[in-house]
């Protein structure tokens, strides 16, 4: 078990102007920010991002979505980081997502989901060094 895990807040939440609402909600959850940005993804990056999904009949879908607008990149730490996540978080639908998650509050449609979770811990690892240098985790984990 590992105690780490990568979040994207989506474009729909920074153009909803939802980034610190949301980031609270993470942080009052019991979720240290170990690294932050705000970045606009380009195709590349947003197809390599999503690779497992491809083949997939909405990845062009993803895609586009993913590069329509700055998102906003997370490493998280705390115990149980993936399936803690992926429970405040709520599932990919927000019409099946439970009461109170993250998605069920602020999100639209599968589509445009708010928010992304890491689904394992391999992936996990896989998904900050995408976005985030092992010196900017390490600088920011000192306090
Ligand atoms: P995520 O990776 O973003 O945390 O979402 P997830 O694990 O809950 O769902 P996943 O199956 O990994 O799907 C990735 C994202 O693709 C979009 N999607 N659209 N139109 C559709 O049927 C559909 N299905 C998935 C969503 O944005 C989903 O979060
Ligand atoms: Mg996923």
């Amino acid at each position: 078990m590992s105690n780490r895990t990568l979040a994207i807040l989506k474009p729909d939440c920074v153009r909803k102007n939802l980034a610190g609402t949301v980031i609270k909600q993470i942080q009052e959850a019991g979720f240290k920010v170990l690294a932050l940005k705000m970045t606009k993804l380009t195709e590349d990056s947003a197809k390599g991002f999503y690779e497992v999904h491809k083949e997939r009949p909405f990845f062009s879908e993803l895609v586009e979505f993913m590069t329509s607008g700055p998102c906003i990149p997370i490493a998280l730490e705390k115990d149980n980081a993936v399936a803690e996540f992926r429970k405040l978080i709520g599932a990919t639908n927000p019409k099946e997502a439970e009461e109170g998650t993250i998605r069920r509050l602020y999100a639209d449609s599968i589509g445009e989901n708010i928010v992304h979770g890491s689904d394992s811990d391999e992936n996990a690892a896989k998904e900050i060094s995408h976005f985030f240098s092992r010196k900017e985790i390490l600088e920011n984990n000192g306090f």
